[in-house]
């Protein structure tokens, strides 16, 4: 399958995506990478593999709408059959979401429906959680509020900061985003209504 990324900054799961590629976990291959802000990482990451990477600077359109439409151009350029935000720090119009339903999956670093938006990290130490982790979903007009299709959980240690939770959170990403491609690009997971399914049958998120 035909696979298009967006990014904003380091690209980090894009890179594990592109890895599952190449070693035949995921049966697809990136097509173009696209990031809404220029120079960061992750475009080189593309680059160094023979990806087409393009920046769209959300700063250059005086709307959501405006940008989600060209975004949407470029997406559709390369035909893709399944669209992936990867680390993507952008709020996406309903119109947007609902073009790409069904083939669309975002990565959330926390245990949705905990803690939507930002600074999950932050915001699951501060109240005390006894465990973290992240979410795959099917991406729908809701933020980070779609069905979940796979989740991997954490625990939390007295001695974490942010970034050594982020980090621990991190090396989860790459192992569950990777997987979830792998099943939507053989056709496995697929999304029913608001449920997704795995061989026709709802998901068991935990990995
Ligand atoms: C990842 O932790 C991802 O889960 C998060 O941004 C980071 C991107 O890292 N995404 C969100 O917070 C989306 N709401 P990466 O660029 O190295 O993949």
């Amino acid at each position: 399958m035909r696979i298009v990324v967006l990014i904003s900054g380091s690209g980090s799961n894009l890179q594990a995506i592109i890895d599952g590629c190449n070693d035949g976990r995921i049966n697809g291959s990136v097509v173009a990478v696209i990031s809404n802000r220029p120079d960061v990482k992750g475009l080189e990451r593309a680059r160094n593999h023979g990806i087409e990477a393009i920046t769209l600077d959300h700063r250059n359109f005086d709307s959501r709408e405006t940008f989600d439409a060209a975004l949407a151009q470029h997406i559709d350029n390369f035909e893709p059959e399944l669209v992936i935000l990867a680390g993507f720090m952008r709020i996406l119009t309903p119109t947007f979401t609902g073009r790409y339903l069904g083939r669309m999956l975002n990565i959330h670093p926390s245990l949705l429906p905990k803690y939507p938006g930002l600074h999950t990290h932050k915001r699951a130490l501060e109240a005390g959680d006894s465990e973290h982790g992240v979410t795959v979903h099917f991406v729908t007009a809701e933020l980070d509020g779609g069905p979940a299709v796979l989740q991997a959980r954490v625990p939390i240690l007295e001695s974490d900061t942010e970034d050594t939770l982020a980090a621990r959170v991190l090396e989860q990403e790459h192992r569950i985003y990777p997987q979830a491609a792998g099943w939507f690009c053989e056709g496995r997971l697929t999304l029913q209504g608001n449920a997704a399914l795995l061989d026709n049958t709802p998901i068991n998120t935990t990995l």
